[in-house]
Parts: C-alpha cells; structure tokens; sequence
C-alpha cells in the first residue's frame, strides 16, 4: 500500500529550478532513500513534505489524501515527522525535555486546563512522560536523560534529534542525513536503528544519505536527484551503477 506519493513536484527559487517534476511513491513499512550531489535538490523535497515550501506545481498524498496545503501542524497531527540536516534541539534544556517537546502535538487540552492543571491535564503528563521514556529506553539514552544538549557529544545530539522525532509517533519519518557528521561506528548504529524502527516500531522510513553503504544496508529503493531532476531509481545497487548517477557524482567532484 502507498504511504507517501509526490507527484510531478516543481520547486522554483527565482530563476533557479531547485526540483523539476519529480514523482516517486514510497509504500508502507518500506525504507526509502533519497541520494545525489550537494544541491541537487533532496532536502527541498522534505522542506515541501513538512510545507516549509510551497510548490509551484505538483501534488503530495499521503495515504490517498491530497496533503499539499496541509499546514505543518496539521502534517505532524497525521503522522509525518522530521529531522534536519543541521540538529534542531533546544541547547539549553535536557535530553527529557527536548523530547517532551516533541510530545507537543499530542497536547489535546487547551491552554486553560494546563493552566489549572487538573487531574486530567496531569494524567496526560504523565502518559507523555512515559512515551517519552519509552523511547529513551528504545534509543538507549537513559544515560543522558538530564544532561543539558550543550554538553552532549555531536553523535549523541544526532540520536537525540532521532528520539525527539520518534516521541511524536510518526507513521512517516522523514531523515535529513541522520549519518552526517557520524564516525564510521555511529553510522553503523544509525543502520541498526534504522532497522529497528521499520521493524519494531512499523514506521516508514524516507532518508537523504550521503553514505552509500548506509543507504545501501538499509534501504528497499533508492532513488537519485541530479539538479532537481530524477535521474534514477531502484535498488541501491542499481541505481550506483547507473551512468547517469555515476557522471552526476563525477560532475559535483
Ligand atoms: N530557501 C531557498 N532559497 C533559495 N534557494 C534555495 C532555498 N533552499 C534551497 N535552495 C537551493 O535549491 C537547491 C537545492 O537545495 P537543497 O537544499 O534541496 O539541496 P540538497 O540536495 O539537500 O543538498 P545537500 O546535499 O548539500 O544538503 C540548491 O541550489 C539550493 O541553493
Ligand atoms: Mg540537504
């Protein structure tokens, strides 16, 4: 069954075609990566997904329904979540509460109740206290529960981006370069997380990776971008030994 569809998507920056009718569905459960040079176009598509962009044609549907105006909230609400290219956490609050930011749009009581704070309003505290340590637990991060973000190591932020991303229950989760930055032996983790999520959690998973041994170790299909165009997809094998890929490479070297 399809989860995700982008159909004939167009962004324009000015004279610049950042993408260029671009189509590609992804099912559900499956891992899908998105792969090509610096610019050609991959972190706009999230950007459209997540409605930071507007498209200047196209259309994007999850589950059959057509979400390209949805506002953002609305999308996270649905079940889309992201992480970003470069960390997007609160620096100078802890690992717990970044995360229970990430519960934010599971708040169903207006601001007044949690103002009084009654008995429902602390129940519901106390069920997003307990998903968010689930998935404390589920990433491995009981040891830095209280630490401040600041003092965390980079690789450690990058899985706390993961968890904050993982507390708002996505069917869909979306992954800017979840291995950028990582030591070879983080990347690896990242896979293996990777795989649990698909397998334990039932999330879809859409990723941008440089890393094609990442890519190619988790990924059902794969597709490549080259200056906002789609020049290939199929199995991570195939699309690396596609000549299309290979000259789009050797072009950005
Ligand atoms: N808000 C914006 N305004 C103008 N141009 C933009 C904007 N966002 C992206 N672009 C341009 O659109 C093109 C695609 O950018 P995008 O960030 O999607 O690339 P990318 O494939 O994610 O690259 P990288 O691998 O470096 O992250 C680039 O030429 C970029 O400079
Ligand atoms: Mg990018």
């Amino acid at each position: 069954m399809t989860h995700l569809q982008v159909k004939n998507l167009s962004v324009n920056f000015g004279g610049l075609k950042a993408l260029d009718d671009v189509s590609f569905s992804v099912a559900k459960n499956e891992v899908f990566s998105i792969v090509g040079p610096n610019g050609a176009g991959k972190s706009t598509i999230f950007n459209v997904i997540s409605s930071f962009y507007k498209p200047s044609q196209g259309q994007i549907f999850f589950d059959a329904k057509d979400i390209t105006a949805t506002r953002p909230d609305e999308k996270a609400k649905l079940g889309i979540t992201r992480t970003f290219q470069n960390i997007e956490l609160f620096e100078n609050s802890s690992v717990l509460q970044n995360l229970l930011i990430g519960r934010t749009i599971h708040n169903k009581h207006p601001v007044y109740r949690q103002f009084i704070f009654d008995k429902t309003v602390r129940n519901s505290e106390i069920a997003h206290r307990e998903a968010a340590e689930k998935v404390i637990d589920f990433l491995e991060l009981a040891h830095y529960r209280d630490d401040l973000i600041a003092n965390l190591p980079y690789g450690v932020r990058k899985k706390v981006e993961l968890a904050r991303a993982l507390c708002a229950e996505p069917s869909l989760l979306l992954l800017d370069e979840p291995a950028s930055g990582l030591n070879p032996e983080e990347t690896e983790e990242v896979g293996h997380w990777i795989e649990d999520i698909r397998h334990d959690l039932g999330i879809t998973v859409v990723m941008i990776e440089h890393d094609m041994s990442l890519v190619t170790e988790v990924s059902d299909r794969v597709l490549a971008l080259s200056e906002g165009k789609v020049i290939a997809q199929g199995t991570a094998e195939e699309v690396q030994n596609n000549a299309d890929v290979v000259s789009a490479y050797l072009g950005s070297a």
